[in-house]
């Protein structure tokens, strides 16, 4: 598996990385891993069980034994579709306070390794550049201001019906970004060779016909290089 592409994309909340990372697996049929899928799955789960999110050890067994799947782009957890309770704000904060644990990070490790497939992978996360796939050919850090982000993720709740305020939302992802930035496990940081690029004035079109010229700059990576 080591020779199978993977491209990375890191970066704060609402930055677009699970957009762009969609997109551009599309384009080259790739693979997605949404690696911010099983730290949400992981909260849930926990606390759903009732374990303290902050004791580590427990949370990491919760993580050790999740029966999770994906399909048609649906979450499942014990046959049950997560997807909308996923995407629910609250469950991306209960997600950024477990994942600060590093036998958490450890109890995931192996199944984010296990999305690298043939003919490709589009991995996106905090952590994808610098710890889980740190030769990956090319590696992205998407960024946007706190303003841009707390509106992106306005309308996308608001369009789906659920029932956002938008000065809650920058004040919940600020507070995330920073947990995430702060913490001493595998902190939110640009990989060293990685491409910064800040999309708040960018459209999805343009960010990802970027990475794909990115791409073949880099390539050839089999019959899509
Ligand atoms: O995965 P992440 O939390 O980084 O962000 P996302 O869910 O991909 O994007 C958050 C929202 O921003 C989505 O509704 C995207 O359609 C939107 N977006 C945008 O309007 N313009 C961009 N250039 C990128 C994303
Ligand atoms: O979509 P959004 O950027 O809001 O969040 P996400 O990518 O679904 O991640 C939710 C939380 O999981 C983040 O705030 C991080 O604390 C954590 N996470 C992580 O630590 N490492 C990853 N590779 C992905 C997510």
């Amino acid at each position: 598996p080591e020779d199978i592409p993977v491209i990375t994309i890191d970066g704060p909340t609402a930055s677009g990385k699970g957009t762009l990372a969609d997109e551009v697996a599309r384009a080259l049929g790739y693979w997605v891993l949404d690696s911010g899928a099983l730290y949400r799955a992981t909260g849930l789960a926990a606390s759903r069980a009732g374990v303290d999110l902050d004791d580590g050890a427990a949370v990491a067994a919760v993580a050790a034994g999740l029966d999770l799947h994906f399909e048609d782009g649906r979450a499942f957890l014990d046959e049950e579709d997560i997807s909308d309770a996923l995407r629910q704000e609250a469950t991306g904060l209960m997600a950024s306070r477990v994942a600060v644990h590093l036998p958490v990070r450890a109890a995931l490790h192996q199944l984010q390794l296990d999305f690298r497939r043939l003919p490709g992978l589009v991995a996106d996360g905090r952590d994808m550049g610098t710890a889980i796939f740190p030769a990956a050919p090319l590696k992205v850090f998407l960024s946007a201001s706190a303003a841009t982000r707390a509106e992106r993720r306005y309308k996308q709740l608001i369009s789906k019906g659920i029932p956002a305020n938008i000065e809650d939302l920058r004040a919940d992802l600020e507070a995330r970004d920073a947990r995430d930035k702060g913490r001493s496990a595998s902190p939110l940081q640009a990989a060293p060779d990685a491409f910064t690029l800040d999309n708040s004035a960018q459209t999805i079109e343009e960010s990802r016909d970027l990475v794909l010229a990115w791409w073949q700059e880099r390539g050839p990576f089999g019959p899509q290089g």
